[in-house]
C-alpha cells in the first residue's frame, strides 16, 4: 500500500467517505515588526515548514463534521447557518467555525443557500500555543477547506484580509500578519507585508543563513492574562493615536487619520523621522486613566474602547496606566527597521539584518514591554553562541524567539542552546528547531 493509499484508508476509516482534498496551512515566525500590523505599519514574517493539515470530503448536505484526533476520537458537528453559534471560548472548533463564518459573511443569503458542508480531519506539526500561529493556520485552513468543498474561487490577498477579521470570532483582536503569511508565504523568502490595503512582497533571506526557533516554554496562550496584555497594548496604541490626533489638531494640521500608518499617505506624507519627532513632541511616555480622560475629553469613547477590548470593570479603569508614548516609539522604530531590512536583505547583508533584529528585541523589551525573563535569557544565550540576530517573535509575553544563524554554524548553535536552555530534553524534543521559509497554504485535490 502506498502512503497515499494508507492516508485515504485512514480518512475513510474515520469518516466513512473517500477523501477529496488535503490542505497544508503553515505556521509563521515574524522576523521583525512586532504589533505593527494593527497600527498600519509593516511586518517581516515568513511561513515555516510546520503546518496544520486538513483532510476533507465534500458532503451533499449543509452539515460540518470536524475531527481533531489529538484531542478526541469523536467529531464536533454543526450546521451551516448565516450566523454559526460559538462553542465556549477557547474550544478548538471555534477556529474552524471562524474560518467558515468568514466565508459566509462574504456571500449573500441567496448565495449561502447553495453551499454544502464537509467532513474535515485535522492534524498537524505546528506546536500548539507557543506563538507560531497554529490558530490562524486552523482558521485559514478551514476557510480553504470550505471554499474547496464548494469549488469557490480562492483569491489569496482578499482572503487574507477577510481571515484577519474572521479570527475576531474567537475573541482575539490581532492584526492581519498571521493569516496573510499563512496564505501568501513563499518558499525561500520572508514577506514584507503592508496593511490597509494588504500588500505582500517577497524578500530573499541570505543563502548563507538559516532560521532557528527556540521555545521559551512560557505559554503565552491568547486567553486570560496574555489576552488582556495583548489587548492592553492594542488599547494603548488606540489612545496614542487619539493623543496624536489631538496634538495635530492643536497645530491646525489635518488630524482625521485612523491608524498611525495612515500618516505616511496624503495629505501628511510624513516620513519615519517626522513620526518619531511628532511622537516625542506630542505624546508623554505614561498616562493615568484620569489624564487620558482629561486630554481626550470624551470619556464615553474611552470607556467604549476599553470595553470593546474586554476591559469591563469600571472600578479597574481608574487604576489603569497607559504607556502611550513608549508604545508608539516602538511601533515607529520597528516599522522603520522593517523598511531598512527589506532593502538590506535584497542586498544580501545578513550581518546588518541581524543587528536590526537585535535592536528590535531591545525595543520590544524596553518600549513595548512584551518580553519576559525567559525570552531575554534565550536571546542572551543566543548572542553568546554566535547568532547574527535574536529576538522574540509574535505577540510576546512568552512563546518563542527567532534567531538568524549562519548555516555552517547552525548545528553547533542548536546543540549549545539545547545544553544551556533545555538540558533535560532528548533530541526528539521540538522546543528548538531549524526552519527554512516555506510556501503559503498548499491545496491538493484527490480524484476519487
Ligand atoms: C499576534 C497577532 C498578530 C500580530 C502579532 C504581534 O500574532 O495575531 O496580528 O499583532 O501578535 O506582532
Amino acid at each position: 500500500m502506498t502512503q497515499t493509499d494508507s492516508t485515504n484508508q485512514r480518512f475513510h476509516d474515520i469518516t466513512s467517505t473517500p477523501m477529496n482534498f488535503t490542505i497544508h496551512a503553515p505556521g509563521r515566525v515574524n522576523l521583525l515588526g512586532e504589533h505593527t500590523d494593527y497600527n498600519g505599519l509593516p511586518v517581516l514574517p515568513m511561513a515555516i515548514q510546520k503546518t496544520i493539515t486538513l483532510e476533507g470530503a465534500e458532503r451533499n448536505d449543509r452539515h460540518i463534521r470536524a475531527w481533531a484526533l489529538d484531542v478526541s476520537p469523536d467529531p464536533v458537528e454543526f450546521d451551516l447557518e448565516p450566523t454559526i453559534p460559538k462553542h465556549p471560548q477557547g474550544h478548538w472548533i471555534n477556529y474552524v467555525k471562524a474560518g467558515i463564518q468568514g466565508i459566509l459573511d462574504s456571500l449573500s443569503l441567496e448565495e449561502q443557500k447553495n453551499l454544502h458542508g464537509c467532513d474535515i480531519v485535522i492534524s498537524g506539526t505546528i506546536p500548539l500555543g507557543v506563538g507560531l500561529s497554529s490558530s490562524s493556520a486552523l482558521v485559514t485552513g478551514s476557510a480553504l477547506a470550505f471554499l474547496e468543498t464548494n469549488r469557490l474561487p480562492i483569491n489569496r490577498v482578499p482572503l487574507a484580509e477577510r481571515m484577519a477579521a474572521a479570527e475576531h470570532y474567537v475573541g482575539t483582536r490581532g492584526g492581519g500578519m498571521d493569516q496573510a503569511t499563512c496564505l501568501l508565504g513563499q518558499k525561500g523568502h520572508a514577506l514584507k507585508i503592508d496593511f490597509f490595503p494588504l500588500r505582500a512582497n517577497p524578500v530573499p533571506l541570505p543563502d548563507s543563513t538559516t532560521i532557528v526557533v527556540c521555545d521559551s516554554r512560557v505559554r503565552a496562550k491568547k486567553t486570560e492574562n496574555a489576552l488582556r496584555l495583548y489587548n492592553l497594548r492594542a488599547v494603548e496604541c488606540r489612545f496614542a493615536a487619539m493623543l496624536l490626533r489631538a496634538f495635530l489638531q492643536s497645530k491646525d494640521i489635518p488630524s482625521d487619520f485612523q491608524r498611525l500608518g495612515d500618516l505616511f499617505n496624503s495629505p501628511w506624507n510624513y516620513t519615519y523621522e517626522d513620526l518619531i519627532r511628532l511622537i516625542a513632541e506630542g505624546i508623554q511616555d505614561m498616562y493615568s486613566y484620569q489624564e487620558i480622560c482629561d486630554q481626550l475629553v470624551d470619556e464615553d469613547e474611552i470607556r467604549c474602547i476599553l470595553t470593546d477590548y474586554s476591559f469591563e470593570n469600571e472600578r479597574e479603569f481608574s487604576s489603569m496606566r497607559f504607556a502611550c508614548g513608549k508604545r508608539f516609539r516602538h511601533i515607529v522604530t520597528d516599522g522603520m527597521r522593517v523598511e531598512q531590512s527589506a532593502k538590506i536583505l535584497h542586498e544580501g547583508n545578513a550581518a546588518e539584518f541581524g543587528r536590526l533584529m537585535n535592536q528590535g528585541q531591545v525595543s520590544a523589551r524596553d518600549d513595548f514591554e512584551i518580553s519576559c525573563p525567559e525570552l531575554d535569557r534565550l536571546v542572551e544565550l543566543a548572542l553568546e553562541y554566535g547568532t547574527l540576530g535574536a529576538r522574540l517573535t509574535g505577540a510576546g509575553f512568552g512563546g518563542c524567539t527567532v534567531n538568524l544563524v549562519e548555516r555552517t554554524k547552525a548545528d553547533a548553535f542548536v546543540q549549545h542552546m539545547r545544553q544551556a536552555y533545555y538540558p533535560d530534553s532528548d533530541p526528539s524534543d521540538e522546543s528548538i528547531f531549524t526552519s527554512e521559509p516555506g510556501p503559503g497554504a498548499v491545496i491538493k485535490r484527490h480524484e476519487v
